[in-house]
């Protein structure tokens, strides 16, 4: 399998997140083996709509969908987990050429792949280790495809600020070329009372997994956070738009990380993830700052989640 990362680069990242005073760390170190489980456990609590609400509107329309996208692609998916919205996908595509989940987990990605390779033999399956927000190397496959789309559902565009965002839809614009296609799964603006309870599980599985991500740096960047000295909290910015996920200091405290020292006041926290809500004409504007037409959208009853179709423009 194809693997990339910069261990260097994401210790000199990490410690440059956690040195001064706004405390952040990438939400991409969530997603150790525990931690893609974990996720997985999220999309079953019954608060975390999200998940059942794109798979609804997957099972509804991927035929229109796979018609937007047209035969023999090679489809190309972002931070593909276990590829369950994937499979409804690829049932509907016609002789895709080949598929390439990326995804940052190389446990989670193996799994997966071999999944699908047993359960589609005709497709080819390419699968590439590492972090897509940095420039990637896509695999060629064996077949001419006909187009290359870029499939990146679970509004993981979500964890990007509108900044970000749009560096990374300029990314996808430029790797799939002015013949390409982006399906893009994007949660849109609700009430507080319906967002804040998907961040704050009643069984405590979202609490789990923000904590796990200490967890992962302890192991992985030779940290040693005391897991029972922080605690999980999420709150909506209504102004911003956006959840946002903490790990809470519960006292005063000294960490190291790396060889450095990273010290905590009570109450001071770490922010692990924000998850940005759009409306549809805020995100057409930022597609179209990308260089994309938006030319599909599906939603679900509710319009609580959009699947939107999106060509250069
Ligand atoms: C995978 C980024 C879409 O923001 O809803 C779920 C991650 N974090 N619960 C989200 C997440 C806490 C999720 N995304």
């Amino acid at each position: 399998m194809a693997r990339k990362r910069d261990e260097d680069g994401e210790r000199e990242e990490l410690l440059d997140g956690l040195s001064g005073p706004d405390k952040q760390v990438s939400p991409k170190y969530f997603y150790d083996e525990t931690g893609s489980q974990l996720f997985e456990a999220i999309c079953e609590q019954p608060e975390y709509y999200p998940t059942r609400t794109e798979l609804a509107i997957m099972r509804a329309h991927a035929r229109e969908m796979a018609q937007a996208l047209g035969p023999r692609i090679c489809l190309v998916e972002y931070g593909s987990g276990a590829s369950v919205k994937t499979r409804l996908l690829l049932d509907a595509l016609e002789d895709p050429v080949a598929y390439v989940p990326v995804d940052i987990s190389a446990e989670m990605l193996a799994t997966t792949a071999e999944a699908l390779a047993s359960d589609y033999p005709e497709l080819e399956i390419l699968p590439l280790c590492a972090d897509f927000t940095q420039p990637l190397t896509l695999p060629k496959p064996r077949r001419q495809p006909q187009r290359t789309a870029v499939y990146f559902p679970g509004s993981t565009i979500g964890n990007f600020t509108r900044e970000d965002s749009l560096a990374l839809l300029r990314k996808i614009h430029a790797e799939i070329g002015a013949g390409g296609a982006l399906l893009i799964g994007t949660d849109l603006v609700k009430s507080r009372e319906l967002l804040e309870p998907a961040y704050n599980d009643a069984a405590g599985v979202t609490a789990e997994f923000n904590l796990n991500l200490l967890r992962h740096l302890n192991r992985e960047f030779d940290a040693d956070f005391d897991l029972d000295g922080f605690h999980h909290e999420a709150v909506y910015d209504e102004r911003q738009r956006r959840i946002e996920m903490r790990l809470v200091s519960d006292r005063r405290q000294r960490v190291t990380l790396g060889g450095e020292t990273i010290r905590f006041d009570p109450g001071e926290y770490i922010v692990t993830e924000h998850s940005h809500k759009y409306s549809l004409d805020d995100f057409a504007t930022l597609a179209a700052s990308a260089g994309f037409t938006v030319r599909r959208i599906w939603l679900d009853r509710q319009a609580w989640f959009a699947v939107q179709y999106l060509e250069p423009a």
